[in-house]
């Protein structure tokens, strides 16, 4: 499996794929418009286990991001914004949607450390994720190239699948729930993540 940046050509397959994994598509322009202003934030996974049988063979994509910076955001603060992330369902728990965000499995690092207080003792177990220097290289570019602060994007209620994903695998937060955010009138979390650490 090849991870790497989405390029034009791209576009088509990965419009597909989001057609085939979700409710929120959109028009190719889009998916242009992504790729031309912040080439440095969408990554596709492309299948190169099966053979070209031809130069012209399309790559086989089976996993994508499409992130981009919030342009005017109504906080004033710069940040980074998930617009959408799938995987097929052939390729899916194989850990192509952590690997499409970060790039690296972090490492956790714990340690006990000893309290002392009046007359006992506790030891408390804490731990850290350290990320190699390689890693979140899509949110190392919204830091670094455009100057953001966090990332953030938004989950359906229902979406157990992302909501671990994004939650319990990569650390993001819910911010709040947003009523009626999508155009079925379901809800959605609101999430963000951090980013001051890798700057
Ligand atoms: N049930 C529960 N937890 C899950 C599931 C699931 N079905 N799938 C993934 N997770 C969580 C787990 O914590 C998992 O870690 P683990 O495997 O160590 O337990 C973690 O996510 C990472 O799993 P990956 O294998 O990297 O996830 P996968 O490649 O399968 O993709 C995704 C997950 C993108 C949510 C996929 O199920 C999908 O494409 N769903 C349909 C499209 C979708 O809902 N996209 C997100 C919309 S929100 C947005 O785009 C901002």
């Amino acid at each position: 499996m090849d991870i790497r940046v989405l390029t034009s050509a791209d576009i088509p397959h990965v419009q597909s794929t989001n057609i085939t994994n979700l409710p929120e598509n959109y028009f190719l322009k889009y998916y242009l418009y992504h790729a031309l202003s912040w080439p440095q934030l969408s990554y596709v996974a492309v299948d190169v286990s099966r053979p070209k049988k031809t130069p012209y063979d399309p790559p086989k994509i089976v996993g994508y991001v499409l992130a981009k910076m919030e342009e005017e955001p109504v906080n004033g603060i710069q940040h980074g914004h998930i617009t959408s992330l799938s995987v097929m369902r052939t390729h899916r728990r194989l850990g192509l949607a952590e690997k499409l965000m970060r790039q690296s499995r972090m490492r956790y690092l714990s340690h006990t450390r000893r309290v002392y207080h009046s007359e006992r003792q506790t030891d408390l177990k804490e731990g850290f994720h350290e990320a190699d220097a390689r890693s979140f290289p899509l949110e190392r570019a919204m830091v670094e190239t455009f100057g953001a602060q966090y990332v953030s994007l938004h989950v359906r209620l229902a979406n157990i699948a992302a909501l671990r994903l994004y939650r319990d695998t990569l650390g993001f937060e819910v911010e709040k729930v947003e009523s009626k955010y999508y155009a079925d009138g379901e809800d959605a979390y609101s999430m963000k993540m951090d980013l001051t650490n890798l700057r």
